[in-house]
């Protein structure tokens, strides 16, 4: 029996290159996204694997009861379920107006926002955790759920703080999650894309190809592929953290900043002071003694 992956926000981007690569590895697809893109990426995928299964599925991660019936969807085409990627999520990168108060001013936008990069994952996880359990129980296998957060909910940069703070409350519960899983045979994974090229950082949404996309990827940014291939390697490591870096930020220096972030706590100083004036040189010669310059 082949084994399943549904993917959320599969319809572009990183979701659909995991999708691409689940495909090649023998999976079949149950693909699920609110955008009409869905049937093009689906049809795109079809055409590079003509023999995948596909399930695809319109669905709103905003609401509980779409997830749910997409897992009954899946259960009644695919009877096995084994890999949940919970991947749908919009950027917030939007300017709220200031005269009405910037995003403090406008508690709905914060709350639709949540909806969908927060509750998309707590209602995939409400939707799939009974059954990934259960086959994993009763089919000794391994079943996996794979979030994907966002470096923003680690290092908390400035100027999207919604959008941080939806990646770093999905962070906290995958870790929770993981943990309470650990005599089970369901792992966790939280996948931390870097700058990847995809439509939600401007570039061509769909299925990413650089020969057919009209824009071009900057120089700095990771392919969508890139990401899914850095997954594949993390999950076969068995980690929870696969933080993925990109051809402007190395591994090396994505954990000095890391680091840094954790020193505010304990030093203390004060929140998000990478970015404040008076840190500036202190950040520039912990960053140099790490790098040995
Ligand atoms: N691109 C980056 O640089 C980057 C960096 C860090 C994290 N991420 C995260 O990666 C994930 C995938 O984003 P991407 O970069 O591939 O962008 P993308 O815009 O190409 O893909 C996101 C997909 O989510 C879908 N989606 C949005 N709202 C939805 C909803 N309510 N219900 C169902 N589907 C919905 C969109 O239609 C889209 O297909 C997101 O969670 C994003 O926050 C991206």
């Amino acid at each position: 029996m082949a084994p399943t992956v549904a993917i959320t926000g599969s319809a572009s981007g990183i979701g659909a290159a995991i999708a691409k690569l689940y495909a090649g590895k023998g999976y079949n697809l149950v693909l699920a996204d609110s955008s009409a893109l869905l049937s093009k990426t689906t049809a795109a995928l079809q055409a590079l694997f003509p023999s995948t299964p596909i399930l695809a599925r319109e669905t709103d991660v905003t609401q509980a009861s779409e997830l749910v019936a997409l897992k009954d969807a899946a259960l009644a085409k695919f009877p096995s379920l084994d890999v949940v990627v919970l991947n749908a999520g919009t950027s917030g990168n939007y300017k709220m107006p200031a005269e009405q108060g910037g995003w403090w001013g406008n508690p709905d936008a914060i709350r639709k926002l949540y909806d969908v990069n927060l509750f998309g994952v707590v209602n995939g996880i409400h939707a799939f955790l009974p059954t990934l359990r259960e086959q994993a129980k009763t089919e000794t296998k391994t079943t996996r759920i794979i979030v994907t957060g966002s470096k923003q909910g680690i290092t908390n940069p400035p100027g999207n703080p919604v959008y941080n703070s939806s990646k770093a409350a999905i962070r906290l519960l995958a870790e929770q999650l993981s943990y309470e899983l650990k005599d089970e045979s369901v792992k966790v994974h939280l996948l931390v894309p870097g700058w990847t090229y995809t439509g939600l950082v401007g570039g061509e949404p769909g299925l990413y190809s650089e020969d057919v996309q009209g824009k071009t990827k900057p120089s700095g940014a990771w392919s969508p592929d890139e990401v899914a291939n850095y997954l594949e390697a993390g999950i076969a490591k068995e980690n929870f953290f696969i933080i993925c870096p990109d051809n402007e930020t190395s591994e090396e220096v994505d954990k000095i900043r890391m680091e840094w972030s954790c020193g505010d706590f304990v030093t203390p100083r004060l929140p998000l002071s990478r970015w404040r004036p008076e840190y500036k040189e202190e950040f520039a010669k912990f960053q140099a003694e790490k790098l040995g310059k």
